[in-house]
This record gives structure tokens, sequence and C-alpha cells, in this order.
């Protein structure tokens, strides 16, 4: 299949950048970035998470940077939203569009939202619901897609099942998650092929952390595919609280010059971006792991 002409870039920094960091990072901070990557030409920014603080403190301000955003035209700014609770807080601070997110994997999804596949399925029901009627849009997240933490291999048929009952619901997109970053490319071309038998490829996205260093060429191999919507966190920030050891998602830099490279538009200034990853990764004092953030600045 010819690669797409265009690709959409869901920066995730915010979001699963900064929901791991230890200690607290300020809600300006947070806005300052949002903004940063805007300016960049970035579309789509997820921004906050509206889960219990308990859970994950570095998303407690999650009203303050919603409400405390600036809007730019053009820009969907989004956040997640579990259960119920999540939704009508983020209703109340004027989201145009949330995500609620699910596992291929029965014991990721017990350690992540606290209960089953199936039960999670069924929280998500009545958030669609509400969604609807408030005529905000949803994406579905499913993670665990190339390997999970807990029980190790996941069959695709099983990503594939959980994917058709999120889209079935009235996800808009099914972004799939290699929450561990464990994935290879034939392993990755396998399990969208699985999953597009039941889902067009247009309502696909890639979510894939880089742990094991294979994110860019799994991206490779899925955009092969026909997959033309790609989740990414500036300077590779990132990893999720419920699974240990999994670091950030792949760098949005790498992805757009990977992008360019193959002529694939993105509408984003890539010097802009890289900017972005310094400054960001400077201000919360963490490593820059875009490479190709790393040799702009050297230059
Ligand atoms: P629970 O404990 O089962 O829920 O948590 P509960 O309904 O029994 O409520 C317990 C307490 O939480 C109550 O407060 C609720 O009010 C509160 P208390 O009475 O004890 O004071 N609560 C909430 N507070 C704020 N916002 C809410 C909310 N809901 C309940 N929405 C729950 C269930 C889902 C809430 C919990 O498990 C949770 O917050 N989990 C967070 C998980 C998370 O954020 N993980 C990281 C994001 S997912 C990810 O990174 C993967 C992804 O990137 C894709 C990939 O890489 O694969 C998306
Ligand atoms: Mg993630």
């Amino acid at each position: 299949m010819p690669f797409p002409k265009q690709v959409r870039l869901v920066e995730v920094s915010p979001r699963d950048g900064l929901q791991n960091e230890p200690s607290p990072i300020a809600t300006a901070t947070k806005l300052e970035l949002i903004d940063r990557l805007a300016a960049a030409g970035i579309t789509y920014i997820e921004a906050a998470s509206f889960v219990s603080p308990k859970w994950v403190p570095q998303m407690a301000d999650h009203r303050e940077v919603m409400t405390g955003l600036t809007r730019r035209p053009g820009v969907t700014y989004t956040a997640l939203t579990p259960n119920l609770k999540g939704l009508e807080a983020a209703l109340e601070c004027g989201v145009e569009e949330v995500a609620v997110f699910g596992a291929a994997s029965e014991a990721f999804s017990q350690k992540n939202i606290n209960c089953s596949v199936a039960e999670s399925l069924a929280r998500f029901e009545p958030v669609l619901e509400r969604a609807k009627q408030a005529k905000v849009r949803v994406r579905g997240y499913v993670s665990c897609v190339l390997g999970c933490p807990y029980e190790g291999e996941i069959a695709p048929a099983k990503v594939a099942d959980v994917s058709k009952a999120l889209y079935e619901m009235g996800c808009y997109e099914v972004s799939l998650g290699d929450t561990i970053g464990v994935g290879t490319p034939l392993a990755a071309k396998r399990m969208v092929e699985t999953v597009s038998r039941d889902i067009p490829m247009g309502k696909l996205a890639a979510h894939f952390h880089d742990t094991y260093g294979q994110a860019l060429a799994n991206l490779y191999a899925v955009l092969e595919e026909g997959i033309s919507v790609i989740d990414s966190s500036v300077a590779g920030l990132g990893g999720c609280p419920y699974a240990k050891g999994a670091s950030g998602n792949v760098a949005s830099e790498d992805v757009v010059y990977l992008l360019n490279g193959l002529g694939i538009e993105t509408g984003i200034d890539l010097n802009k971006l890289a900017d972005t990853g310094t400054w960001i990764t400077q201000a919360i004092g963490r490593p820059n792991r875009s490479k190709v953030s790393v040799a702009l600045a050297a230059k």
C-alpha cells in the first residue's frame, strides 16, 4: 500500500509525557508547553487527564489546565476521561473532545483502571452516551496491543475484539497503544492488519512507546499498512504509572523528521517543535530523548 500523503500527529506530552513525573510540575509550565506545541503547528493536543488525583497526582490540576489554556483556532485540545465523573468534570471545563482508555490485557486493566476489560467497556457506554448528548467526540485507546507487563504476549485477536467494541460504541478513532514499547515491525504490522479487518484503517491510530527503541521502525511498518494518525510526545517524554519500566512515547520530533523524509505532510515546523523539546526538558530537568532534537540543538 502507498504511504499516506498526510499524517495527523496527536501530541500526548502534556498528558502521557508528564503523568508519570514524580515531582510537581507547575500548571503554568504545562500551559506554556501546550501553547508552544500549538505554535509549532500541532493541531491535536492531549492536554490533561480527568482521572483520580490519588491514582495520578501529576494530573490533579486537570481543571486549571483545561480552563487555563489559550485556544488557538484549528487546534483540538482533549483529555482522558475514564468514567462519568471524569467526563462531567471535563465538560464543565468546556472540552470539545475526550478519550476513554481500555486494554487488551486483563491484568493491565485491573492495575490501570481497577476493573476487568468487560467492566471497563460497560463503564465506557454511559460515557459515550453522555458525550454524544454534549456533542463531544470520543477517542478510544487500547493498551498493551503488542505485549503486557503482567501477561506477556497479547493475541492480535484480543486487541481486535476490544478495538471493535470501542469503535461500535461510538469512538470515532481507536488508538493502538504499545504501552511498554516491546513491539517489533512484523508484530505491529500483523496486529494492525488484524484490527483493520473490523475497523477502517483511517479510523486507527498508532500510539507507540519507545522502551526498546523500536517505535520508529514500528511506525514505518504500520505507515506501510495505511495508518495515518500517529500519537507522539515531544522529546520522547513519558511513561505509564501502571507499566513499570515503560519509557516515553516515540519522540514527536523524530516522527516529523521521518515523515518529512518520506514526503508525508504534517503541517508542523520541525525547528519550533525541537525548540519546544529542548525547553520542556530543561524546564523539568529531564533528558531529551529525541535524537533529532539533540542533533538540531548541537548545530
Ligand atoms: P476506583 O478507585 O476504582 O474508582 O478508580 P471509584 O469509582 O471506586 O472511586 C474511588 C475514588 O476516586 C473516589 O474518591 C472517587 O470520587 C474518585 P474518594 O471517595 O475515595 O475520595 N474518582 C475520581 N476522581 C477524579 N476523577 C475521576 C474519578 N473517578 C473516581 N474521574 C479510576 C477508578 C479509573 C478512577 C482510577 O483507577 C484511576 O483514576 N486510574 C487512573 C489510571 C491512569 O490515569 N493511568 C494512566 C493513563 S492510561 C495510559 O497511560 C495508557 C495510554 O497512554 C495508552 C498506552 O500507552 O497504552 C492511554
Ligand atoms: Mg501511552
